[in-house]
């Protein structure tokens, strides 16, 4: 059943574009420039949330993570973002008018579970985006959307991020066009960007073998770290978590200023950065960042877009370009397929049990 893989994990990275393909299909409304998402949402409702809050955990909170900085970019909505285990309900006046959203592949996780019926007994709204039709937040949220990314083996989740961010924004632009916020004109640049994602995730797919050199070269280091701005910046958290779950490496991820204000005490020789330097990422500032590392000798792996300006080639230690032609916002989603495939080759380089990473279970089940 791994259809010639040697582990979950990498058959889930391979599948995303077809995974991406279940998401979006029949989802697109190109005509009217929105989203064809089958869920409850009145417009007379819409128009009045105050505030979205998006509870979830782990990497389904770096998806929701991506979602709300978009939310707050495309749509007039304060959106936030919370783990699940520190959530609590603050609702104001009116709590319908604040729709709580839980991002969770299972459906099982106790502690989105929690947060979720925290918000429902404070009266606010809720919906689910999941992977699994019949799961537990089906059944205890006001409705759900899934994001149809088919079955994950494997314990660090993959496919059904890339999946999330894509049904997160459609929902996005279904909720943005409903409240008259978002143009039609930039509702139809997302929603073109939403379809190339397919094709551009398998252009990255396409030079895995680079992604593995450079794994194989890197794979001894200290630590690891990611950096990114705006977009990139879940990408970044999200490519830490994926390589210490699997690999047991330290890494972890900034918002790429950050750097400056204490992690670069701990960059040598030994801690390559991975930099996020797409659009929707703020890559000329990265790079400015970016050359602070190298002036301290560390090794940058930068992912920059292939029609850009080159922006990275002369300055950064390497780069792998994205192949696409732009997907604007949804280029580090793109990018992110990179870090997954260095995580995944870093892992199997040491010998890593990938798809059962030790202490970890692919649903928790308790708080
Ligand atoms: C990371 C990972 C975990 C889950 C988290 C939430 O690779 O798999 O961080 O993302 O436990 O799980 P769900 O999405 O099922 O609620």
């Amino acid at each position: 059943e791994k259809s010639g893989y040697d582990h979950y994990m990498l058959k889930e990275i391979h599948e995303q574009p077809r995974a991406l393909r279940q998401t979006i299909s029949g989802r697109i409304d190109t005509d009217d420039g929105t989203a064809d998402i089958d869920v409850d949402l009145p417009s007379e409702y819409v128009d009045s949330i105050e505030e979205i809050q998006i509870v979830a955990c782990g990497t389904s909170n770096y998806a929701g993570r991506y979602a709300a900085e978009l939310l707050e970019s495309i749509v007039d909505v304060r959106a936030t973002v919370e783990v699940a285990s520190e959530y609590e309900f603050d609702g104001g006046r009116d709590p319908w008018r604040t729709l709580v959203v839980a991002v969770t592949q299972s459906g099982e996780t106790a502690d989105t579970l929690s947060a979720i019926r925290r918000a429902k007994r404070a009266g606010a709204r809720t919906l689910a985006v999941t992977n699994t039709l019949g799961s537990t937040v089906v059944r205890e949220t006001d409705d759900s959307v899934f994001i149809r990314a088919g079955p994950e083996i494997g314990v660090a989740a993959t496919k059904t991020f890339a999946s999330q961010v894509a049904t997160l924004t459609l929902l996005a632009v279904r909720i943005g066009r409903a409240r008259g916020s978002l143009s039609y004109g930039r509702a139809r640049e997302l929603l073109e960007s939403v379809r190339r994602l397919p094709n551009a995730v398998q252009g990255v797919l396409d030079r895995e073998d680079r992604v593995r050199e450079v794994a194989r070269e890197y794979a001894d280091s200290d630590a690891f770290f990611f950096v990114g701005r705006k977009l990139g910046h879940p990408v970044a958290l999200e490519g830490a978590l994926k390589l210490k779950e699997i690999s047991y490496d330290h890494a972890e991820g900034f918002p790429a200023g950050e750097l400056k204000h204490g992690p670069l005490a701990l960059v040598t020789e030994e801690t390559p950065v991975l930099a996020l330097l797409t659009d929707g990422s703020r890559p000329d500032e990265t790079l400015n960042n970016v050359k602070e590392v190298e002036a301290r000798g560390a090794p940058v792996i930068g992912a920059t877009t292939a029609d850009g300006d080159g922006r990275a080639t002369d300055s950064a230690y390497l780069d792998v370009e994205l192949p696409v032609p732009a997907t604007g916002a949804l280029e580090p989603l793109v990018a992110n397929v990179y870090w997954q495939l260095f995580a995944y080759h870093v892992a199997d380089e040491k010998g890593r049990p990938i798809d059962r990473p030790r202490n970890l279970a692919k649903s928790v089940t308790v708080e």
